[in-house]
């Protein structure tokens, strides 16, 4: 996700305008090629999960995409493995975005499949990724804070560009991860994507707040959850590079922690 801000004025969750986030704009701004941040995305956590699940054939596996947004690809990171993946994301016309998608989602995502596609879990899949997209996922409107109620409900998991990208706060910022994390069972592999110092964004000509994390602090969000000794860390990309007003993307890939 990716465009710059003027400014970026204190704005909590509930106060940013989640109603008028355009998906139209959103994907043809961020996702209307495959950019060489994504590949590295793609290539980190498609090699994550692939490596755990070829040790680990466990199933049936649950999956969470929290904040969806328009964005496939994380729930295509998920899909040999999940006989349910869940998107979630509390804007209405991204929810509308998620459910035209599962009637056959759009040719755009096809490139973004495909580089899944270099790993054999991946390519092996039966059948259509549409057909397979359309019967596993469960679109579902909702606010990601809420699944402080709803602990250790997923196995696998992922969010992309959410946790700092929701308001200003610090607080929210890791009470987000926290939420994120504590819905998945202990031991559930997950992977989470960050904009590093990011100054907020425009969707279309709407801006949204974000919050000013650096690699320490996500880091330091994301262990209290999390194993340590296996969490991994990978700085993606170049200050500035899709839009102002950011210094890289982050993404972690880790285990939920057992035992908190
Ligand atoms: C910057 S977008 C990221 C979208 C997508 N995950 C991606 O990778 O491009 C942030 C997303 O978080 C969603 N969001 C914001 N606050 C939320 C909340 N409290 N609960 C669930 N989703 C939320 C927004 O609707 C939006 O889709």
């Amino acid at each position: 996700m990716h465009l710059g801000s003027p400014g970026n004025l204190s704005q909590l969750n509930a106060e940013a305008p989640w109603e008028d986030f355009n998906p139209t704009a959103y994907v043809d701004h961020n996702y209307r090629k495959v950019i060489q941040e994504d590949r590295e995305i793609i290539s980190i956590v498609r090699a994550h999960f692939g490596d755990h699940f070829r040790a680990h054939p466990n199933r049936p596996v649950r999956g969470i995409d929290v904040g969806a947004g328009a964005n496939l690809y994380p729930a295509f990171s998920m899909l040999p493995w999940c006989d349910e993946i869940t998107l979630l994301d509390r804007a209405e016309q991204n929810v509308e975005y998620l459910e035209r998608q599962q009637g056959g989602y759009d040719q755009v995502w096809d490139a973004f499949w495909d580089l899944f596609c270099t790993d054999e879990a991946y390519a092996a899949l039966q059948g259509d990724p549409r057909d397979r997209f359309k019967e596993v996922t469960e679109v579902e409107n909702g606010d990601l804070f809420a699944l402080s109620g709803r602990r250790e409900n997923w196995s696998l998991g992922t969010m992309f560009f959410v946790a700092e990208s929701l308001s200003t706060s610090h607080e929210e910022f890791w009470q987000a991860v926290e939420c994120f994390l504590l819905a998945l069972t202990p031991g559930a592999p997950f992977a989470a994507a960050f904009m590093e110092h990011s100054e907020g964004y425009f969707v279309g000509d709407t801006h949204f707040p974000a919050c000013d994390v650096g690699e320490p602090e996500i880091r330091s969000a994301i262990e209290v959850h999390a194993e340590r000794q296996r969490l991994k860390i990978f700085t993606v990309g170049q200050p500035n590079a899709v839009r102002d007003g950011y210094t890289s993307m982050i993404v972690a890939c880790g285990f939920r922690a057992r035992g908190n």
